[in-house]
């Protein structure tokens, strides 16, 4: 007999919740069963957009003991609170990103999960995508050799110009690094291993922004987080990464991720998106860009870190969107300010084990066919 799919919960019914349910609701092992929100009416208008059977207020969707996975899309600064709330009613939890705003709540988190035997995700699952699949595929292969250094950069300009309800990018949790760097910090991580130690500058080059967006165009922002973050990172295996994301920056033409190998470099996609291009040049054949066929398939959208959390459920191992990476990745994240601040290198207390590669072919065959995610 086939076991029943996994009921999910949404808990945070803004922007980005209609990519989730569209998505989630593409794989069989996921049912959308419920939708909840500080603000009833917006749990309600998704319900009704995407077929989903209840929209209730939160600690109802928390109470409902049918419900095994809520995914967290609330601002960041709600993250913490809304799955320790979703721990402590017996329920596994996805987080967007960033995993907490602190340390301390992020480990809170991991431990309550550890000690109630639960599960916790955290967002981005892009590295799940076709384009850092193949990347992967590419290093585990030795087609660039060991991995010498990284470079990555998010140059942009904030997004005051186009998101509805702008402000939380520029409060403690948002900025530039809390944002954008996770897409960047969890691909390095899954391409090239943890890091050990961390330097970093930071700083806020325009302390108000004027919100040009609707519907809260010409109302002003005052600026509480860095908008300007440089870092650099020692990786465990001795790789050297360089990273930039600002919110400071009104034009770039730098690449999104590099990695250099002993034997050649590799051009990695955006790490925000799930496809290509991959493209390496090797020793014997430098001087242009060959692209890599994406070995892998997904290139759906958020979601695929759910389902593959879902999977871990059933098979009882780690989901590769791990809190334990998303840790990680918070751990390097305030590592920078640390640095930035203190005038000195970070030595991390915190590691993670990579994510396992997902097999090649079908993505939900592969995600139910893989044991262990390590
Ligand atoms: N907008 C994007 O393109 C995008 C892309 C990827 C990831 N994200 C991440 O997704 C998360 C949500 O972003 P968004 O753009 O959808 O934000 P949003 O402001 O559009 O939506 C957030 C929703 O959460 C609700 N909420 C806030 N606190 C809550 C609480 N304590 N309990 C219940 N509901 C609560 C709000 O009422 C709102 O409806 C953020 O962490 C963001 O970093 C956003």
């Amino acid at each position: 007999m086939t076991e029943p799919p996994v009921k999910v919960g949404v808990i945070g019914c803004g922007h980005i919740s209609g990519t989730y349910v569209s998505v989630m609701k593409t794989f069989g092992i996921l049912d959308v069963a419920a939708c909840a929100d500080l603000d009833l009416a917006r749990a309600r208008a998704r319900a009704a957009e995407f077929g989903v059977p209840r929209a209730c207020r939160v600690e109802e969707l928390l109470a409902d003991p049918a419900i095994q996975i809520v995914v967290n899309l609330t601002i960041p600064r709600a993250h913490g609170e809304v799955a320790l709330a979703a721990l402590e009613a017996g329920k596994c939890v996805y987080n967007e990103k960033p995993l907490a705003v602190s340390r301390a709540e992020g480990h809170r988190l991991v431990e309550m999960a550890r000690q109630r035997g639960l599960l916790v995700g955290c967002a981005p699952d892009t590295f799940l995508g076709a384009g850092l699949q193949t990347c992967r595929k590419v290093i585990d292969d030795g087609q660039i050799g060991e991995p010498v250094a990284a470079t990555a950069f998010m140059m942009s300009h904030g997004h005051e110009t186009w998101h509805p309800d702008p402000a939380f990018y520029y409060q403690p949790g948002g900025g530039p690094m809390f944002d954008m760097g996770p897409y960047y910090l969890t691909a390095l991580v899954s391409l090239i291993g943890p890091v050990r130690r961390v330097t970093g500058a930071t700083r806020i080059t325009f302390p108000e922004r004027t919100i040009t967006s609707q519907p809260h165009y010409g109302e002003t922002i005052a600026v509480k987080t860095a908008t300007h973050v440089a870092g650099l990172m020692d990786f465990a295996n001795g790789a050297i990464g360089t990273i930039i994301t600002t919110f400071d920056v009104w034009a770039s033409s730098l690449p999104p991720i590099e990695i250099y190998g002993t034997q050649g470099s590799l051009s990695v996609p955006d790490p925000n998106g799930f496809g290509g291009p991959v493209r390496v040049q090797r020793l014997g054949e430098l001087g242009a860009w060959r692209e890599v066929p994406l070995t892998h398939a997904y290139r759906g959208n958020r979601g695929i870190g759910v389902a593959d959390m879902a999977y871990a459920l059933r098979a009882r191992r780690l989901p590769r969107a791990s809190g334990e990476i998303a840790y990680h990745v918070l751990d390097v994240m305030q590592a920078f300010e640390d640095s930035s601040r203190e005038g000195r290198h970070i030595e991390l207390t915190s590691t993670c084990r990579r994510p396992a590669p997902l097999p090649l072919g079908d993505t939900e065959k592969g995600l139910g066919r893989h044991g262990s995610s390590n």
